[in-house]
């Protein structure tokens, strides 16, 4: 195309950013984690769009931050790509500078995790890491962490966007919003497995997928799963209540037994709600029986996920460069999920993506500004998000019950409010009585003290 002779000059005068990017300064929060060498393989993968100059990985636990950061170094060096790496402790040093600083904390540890499962269950109520109590206790710690990232960010990284995956996601994304902090995406992969799980087993690429989704993170469905012009819904609805009714099994393999779990879980959800639900709908839906399993199991998830991590670490430690490695913890698409968002904000053009932002009226059944996860055009501006789907009543009630939950619980860890916190789990579907919610609240305060600094004041 020929350039309009006084467009640059239009141009510098609205100020206009010119075209190419230099090579970005991005921060990783957390970056000790196991899940950090399959975020590189993400950024390796996308290098054309997401030049990177520089990566700095912070995090508290210095022997973990050598170990993977040791493992990032040998892979970037083996791919030949030029970013400079940081290793660090100190959060200062990776935020200076940074355009996007990118957040996966778990205060406490994966024991605080395996605390607030078994805390629940003792209490007979589920115990899991995002949703109910669980997920309630780990926003308590979490949330006054992120505020001081995010303070921090804003000091020394004015102008950066935080990329916030950190869990509980909706809990976070709603106490950054309320305390004033705009240049936030809150993102979960869960949304991109859903698209990603679909598209695997029709044998298409991803993007040809669209799932009209919404809910709350960690809580949403898509109403319509559109493909090559078609809504599949309907189709795979009737398929699904087939499967269920004869106890046959799909003609499909599964990599592992725990996705194979997780997608009879789906075809559950699917058969009773004519929808595409997020897995975690089984927790509210099938709640009986995921008590009585919990109960039954001599584990939970976070024993799990530590002896996982401990495998890892020391497969980290050896002379590997990370490529295999990396799959492990966290497949592809969790990588996609957070570094696609982030070449979105970084280039010029706009990507669609399920991102968290505040509704403004998208979703009629939770309070205006509440966050909600929906479809967004995500550019350098941040997110523009899509008219959302309207609920059918199952998944409205439940919304919007949640929702309620949310903003008492949000309330609870900013203030430090032990009544508020009684009220958020006395306002969970999950928790049967105030009586419960209240041994909960006393039980996980007394658990994590010494990471729920606002209660002690
Ligand atoms: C999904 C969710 C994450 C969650 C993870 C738990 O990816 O979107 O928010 O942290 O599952 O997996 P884990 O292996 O730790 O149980
Ligand atoms: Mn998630």
């Amino acid at each position: 195309m020929t350039e309009v002779p006084f467009a640059p000059a239009l141009r510098e005068h609205l100020g206009v950013p010119p075209t190419g990017s230099r090579p970005l300064r991005l921060a990783i929060i957390g970056g000790g984690s196991a899940y950090t060498p399959g975020l590189v393989e993400g950024l390796l993968r996308l290098e054309a769009r997401l030049p990177v100059g520089r990566l700095a990985l912070m995090d508290v636990d210095e022997a973990k931050l050598q170990t993977v950061g040791g493992l990032v170094g040998r892979r970037l060096q083996a791919s030949g790509h030029g970013m400079e790496l940081l290793l660090t402790t100190c959060r200062r040093e990776a935020l200076e500078g940074a355009d996007f600083v990118l957040c996966q904390i778990r205060v406490g540890g994966l024991a605080g995790r395996s605390l607030d499962e078994k805390v629940a269950l003792r209490h007979r109520v589920i115990g899991q890491e995002t949703t109910g109590p669980g997920g309630f206790a780990m926003g308590l710690r979490t949330i006054p962490v992120m505020l001081e990232v995010a303070a921090d960010a804003a000091r020394y990284a004015p102008g950066a966007w935080i990329i916030n995956y950190s869990n509980p996601t909706g809990l976070v994304a709603n106490a950054l919003y309320r305390s004033g902090y705009e240049r936030v995406l809150s993102l979960c992969d869960i949304p991109m497995a859903m698209q990603q799980g679909l598209a695997t087993l029709l044998d298409i690429p991803r993007r040809e997928i669209f799932l009209d989704y919404a809910g709350l993170n960690h809580l949403a469905c898509a109403t319509r799963v559109m493909c090559r012009g078609k809504d599949l819904l309907p189709s795979l609805t009737a398929l699904a209540r087939s499967v269920v009714a004869s106890g046959a099994k799909l003609p499909v393999s599964l990599a592992d037994q725990r996705e194979e779990k997780e997608f009879g879980h789906i075809l559950q959800l699917m058969a009773t709600t004519g929808l595409y639900c997020s897995p975690y709908l089984h927790y509210y839906l099938h709640g009986a029986e995921v008590l009585d399993e919990m109960l039954a199991s001599p584990t939970t998830r976070a024993d799990e996920v530590m002896a996982l991590e401990r495998e890892l670490l020391e497969a980290f430690s050896g002379s590997a460069t990370g490529e295999d490695l990396s799959r492990h913890r966290g497949y592809d698409w969790h990588a996609d999920a957070m570094m696609e968002v982030v070449a979105a904000m970084a280039g010029h053009e706009g990507g669609l993506h399920v991102v968290n932002v505040p509704n403004r009226g998208n979703l009629p059944s939770v309070p205006l500004a509440h966050m909600v996860e929906v479809n967004a055009v995500v550019d350098q501006s941040g997110a523009h998000p899509l008219q959302a789907p309207a609920l059918p009543p199952l998944m409205r009630g439940l919304v919007s019950a949640v929702a309620a939950y949310e903003e008492l619980a949000v309330e609870a860890a900013l203030e430090g409010s032990y009544h508020k916190a009684c009220l958020a789990l006395t306002a969970h579907p999950l928790v049967p009585s105030a009586n419960i919610a209240r041994r909960l609240c006393d039980d996980y305060l007394a658990a994590h003290r010494d990471f729920l600094p606002q209660f002690r004041r």
